[in-house]
């Protein structure tokens, strides 16, 4: 049976607004309550102002209440994996462990699995902020 997660990625895909790049992204966070938030991209004429799917489904899940992201997946087209870029891997720290699941999907399905440590280690993240005492 397919991923519930995987399969809400890709149903999403379509959803995402990308007149400019013409790279579509869908996202679905699940949270510790095991409940599914959804993000696409959107983009912008005025292009550094798009976003990305995963801070989409990032914002869903903040505004639902969702605290912690326990896996993500991650749905885009094309030859290459559409792993999180570097920005969203650091979005994704805020709230996720280092064991966090990230599936890589195209709109057919699970191409490949990381952790969140695997695509940002020896991460910054709030316990850095720790102050010393
Ligand atoms: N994009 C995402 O939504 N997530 C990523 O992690 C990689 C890139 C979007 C941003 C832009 O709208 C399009 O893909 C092309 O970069």
């Amino acid at each position: 049976m397919a991923d519930v997660l995987v399969e809400a990625a890709i149903d999403i895909l379509p959803m995402a607004y990308a007149p400019y790049s013409q790279f579509e992204v869908g996202a679905a966070i699940q949270d510790e309550k095991g409940h599914i938030h959804l993000g696409v991209n959107v983009e912008n004429a005025a292009y550094p102002v798009g976003s990305c799917a995963e801070a989409g489904a990032i914002a869903a899940m903040i505004a639902a209440g969702g605290k912690q992201i326990s896996r993500i997946a991650v749905a885009g087209r094309g030859a290459e994996l559409c792993t999180p870029c570097g920005g969203c891997r650091q979005r994704l720290r805020e709230f996720a462990a280092p064991d966090m699941e990230i599936l890589v999907c195209d709109d057919k399905g699970l191409r490949k699995m990381f952790t969140l440590e695997t695509l940002l280690p020896h991460s910054f993240g709030p316990g850095n902020l720790d102050p010393v005492i």
